[in-house]
């Protein structure tokens, strides 16, 4: 099956967040990509996308008028090149005034832009669960049928409803979360993620979701209690989607899909494995120092955002980023060296590490992958130059490196 992405804020990070679990994506311009799966794709544990589409072989006017009966919601976006509100707005109504003629009834989201966005496509319930409500996404000559859409309110709800929050150790958004998980690669059923530094819990909570054992550790006292609390929070809340308030777990979108678990099948080396619910022993967490910590076994992925520093809110002068570089460089690399002696060979290791914002624009990043090459690592040298995930102007950027032990 041959799919479409509509790529995120950071197209190289979603790229290598795609390749990591499908192989070989094709980057088609700045927006999208095409890749080529048997695995079901779920939108819902992706962090780097913000539609998937399928591919549809025959004419777009067969496969609409081949719709189930009944009223039609149709959206289309244009990803050729060229387009503009006007080209996408006049496909739309050329394919409503076919269908009307062949009694359809029909209803066209009105385009802002060439695309539609995200929230305009899930509130219009675009998103592939309702089989009479349809985005096509026209690339040049080829179509594609929308059968995911990020739902930003469910990472919000994710993200902004945890009890225990803390500005200072950072947010790691959960999309990103969820990227860090996903660049280990598929993994197989009931693995076990580590997050040394684990904090408020967010990958944990995103490892869970995904149907995932999720086993975190962090220096301090508080953070172990936080991601204890924020844990059984979710466990307690269920998960409910954007459309409609239905459990995915209940939710059935196109054929052949099962949404077992909260965000959906897992990709579970070449099969699909679901789970009605994280259960309440699928986490573990413990106080640690990750420079000598002894963790349990198994350790099937390693999945974290290191220690970023001291917060700022300006660009560093020249002597406090020295000391910063040093501080959060010797605990990443005091960290790498006690995990290298307890993991086996091939475990996936992947770590935002901090990169801190220059004057010119650009950002100072930690230079330890030699080091950590030395101490038994692979490092996926070709994706470090694009992985560095921020917002406009943020002063600490997270740089991704993608690790396996030798
Ligand atoms: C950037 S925060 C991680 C936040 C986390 N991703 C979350 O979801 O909240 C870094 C964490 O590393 C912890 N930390 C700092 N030094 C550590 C060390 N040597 N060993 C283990 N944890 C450490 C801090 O307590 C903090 O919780």
């Amino acid at each position: 099956m041959i799919y479409l992405a509509v790529l995120g804020r950071q197209p190289e990070i979603s790229i290598a967040e795609l390749s990591a679990l499908f192989g070989e994506v094709k980057k088609a311009s700045s927006r999208i990509a095409i890749f080529s799966t048997s695995e079901v794709v779920n939108i819902d544990r992706l962090g780097g996308s913000l539609k998937i589409a399928q591919k549809i072989d025959e004419k777009p006017l067969e496969f609409l008028l081949k719709l189930p009966e009944g009223k039609l919601t149709l959206g289309v976006s244009d990803y050729s090149k060229g387009a503009s509100k006007k080209t996408a707005t006049i496909e739309a109504l050329k394919f409503k005034r076919v269908l009307v003629r062949e009694g359809r009834s029909v209803r066209v989201v009105e385009n802002k832009d060439a695309e539609l966005s995200t929230a305009t496509s899930l509130h219009n319930g675009l998103s592939g669960k309702n089989e009479r409500k349809v985005e096509l996404i026209k690339v040049e000559n080829e179509y594609y049928r929308v059968v995911g859409v990020q739902d930003i309110d469910a990472y919000t709800r994710r993200d902004q409803a945890r009890p225990a929050r803390d500005a200072k150790v950072g947010m790691l958004p959960p999309k990103l979360a969820q990227i860090l998980i996903n660049l280990c690669g598929p993994l197989p059923e009931g693995a076990t993620i580590l997050d040394p530094f684990c904090g408020t819990g967010v990958v944990l909570q995103e490892a869970l979701l995904i149907g995932y054992r999720a086993y975190g550790t962090d220096l301090s006292d508080r953070m172990v209690e936080y991601s204890k609390k924020n844990l059984k929070w979710l466990l307690e809340s269920g998960n409910e989607s954007s459309e409609g308030g239905t459990e995915r777990g209940s939710a059935s979108i196109s054929a052949g899909r099962p949404w077992r678990s909260p965000l959906g099948t897992r990709i579970a080396e070449g099969k699909r494995a679901g789970r009605t619910r994280p259960e309440e022993d699928s986490f573990q967490i413990q106080q640690g120092d990750a420079t000598s910590f002894h963790w349990e076994q198994p350790i099937d992925a390693v999945a974290c955002e290191g220690y970023l520093g001291v917060p700022m809110s300006q660009i560093p002068v020249e002597i406090k980023l020295k000391t910063q570089k040093q501080e959060c460089g010797s605990i990443i690399l005091g960290f790498l060296k006690n995990l290298s002696t307890q993991i086996k060979s091939n475990t996936p290791v992947t770590i935002a590490i901090p990169a801190w914002l220059r004057s010119d624009g650009s950002y100072s990043r930690l230079e330890i992958l030699d080091e950590i090459e030395d101490m038994g690592y692979n490092v996926g040298s070709k994706t470090r130059e694009g992985l560095l995930y921020y917002r406009d102007g943020q002063i600490v950027a997270r740089d991704i490196i993608i690790l396996r032990k030798k």
